[in-house]
């Protein structure tokens, strides 16, 4: 007689012995993520790479900031504790992608970004969440998809700042140096109230012209300004005191 046992046909994990479509129960806060010494590595290479092809510096101070302030225009529209969280969590993954190349670097960190996290146990529904934000930051192929996607733009389109030049001495030569080494102060407003969000640069127009501003990130502006309204919100552009837009 032969005898039939039942046999798992699940994919086990060789170290642990355990199925690895195992479901993911863990809360993943943002100081987890930022603690991990895997998403440091990818940022570090992520800015050194950058650093190689002449970019503005996109480390750990910048993806810090976004972080920080993706969290902070959610919370004050708002929007539930969880959410601002995974905008968190977004904000600081979000540029990962660059140390596989600059192209597309939005959707290669999103697939980083997914690996990680559920190594981590993050449930895959906040997962793709996250994903859906980076995959969708840059201004030339994004869009806000979501809250934690439109926080993120948001974010990351008003991180212009001196100190994101990484050689002061190119500024006469090249225009994205010239302009965020001219702008001295950035700041976002979020008016729950008023409904609005105002970019508010002082800018040495010394240094660059506002139309130099405009001239290089009037992407950025727009994608902004579609993040805003996806908030409920408007998007304005103040600077040196004078509101434009
Ligand atoms: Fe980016
Ligand atoms: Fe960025």
């Amino acid at each position: 007689m032969i005898r039939l046992e039942s046999v798992s046909h699940a994919p086990t994990d060789a170290v642990a012995g355990e199925p690895l479509d195992r479901p993911a129960t863990r809360l993943i806060t943002p100081d987890m993520v930022r603690d991990l010494p895997r998403v440091r590595t990818y940022i570090r290479q992520a800015d050194a790479a950058l650093a190689e092809i002449g970019y503005t510096e996109h480390g750990e101070r910048h993806v810090s900031l976004v972080s920080h302030i993706a969290f902070n225009i959610l919370k004050r529209l708002g929007h539930p504790q969880r959410e601002c969280e995974l905008a968190e969590i977004a904000g600081f993954l979000h540029d990962m992608g660059n140390a596989v190349n600059r192209e597309h670097h939005a959707q290669t960190g999103a697939v980083i970004a997914m690996h990680i996290l559920s190594d981590m146990g993050m449930p895959d529904a906040e997962v793709v969440r996250v994903m859906g934000a980076i995959g969708n930051h840059h201004e030339n192929d994004g869009d806000p998809v979501s809250p934690v996607a439109a926080a993120v733009i948001l974010a990351d389109k008003s991180d212009v700042h001196r100190t994101r030049v990484r050689n002061p001495d190119m500024i006469k030569f090249d225009i994205h140096d010239r302009v965020n080494y001219a702008v001295e102060k950035s700041f976002l407003n979020v008016d729950e109230a008023g409904k609005t969000i105002t970019l508010e640069l002082t800018i040495d127009s010394g240094i660059s012209q506002v139309m130099e501003y405009f001239e290089i990130f009037m992407t950025r502006m727009l994608a902004s300004r579609k993040a805003a309204k996806f908030l409920g919100t408007s998007f304005g552009l103040m600077v040196n005191g004078n509101r434009l837009t």
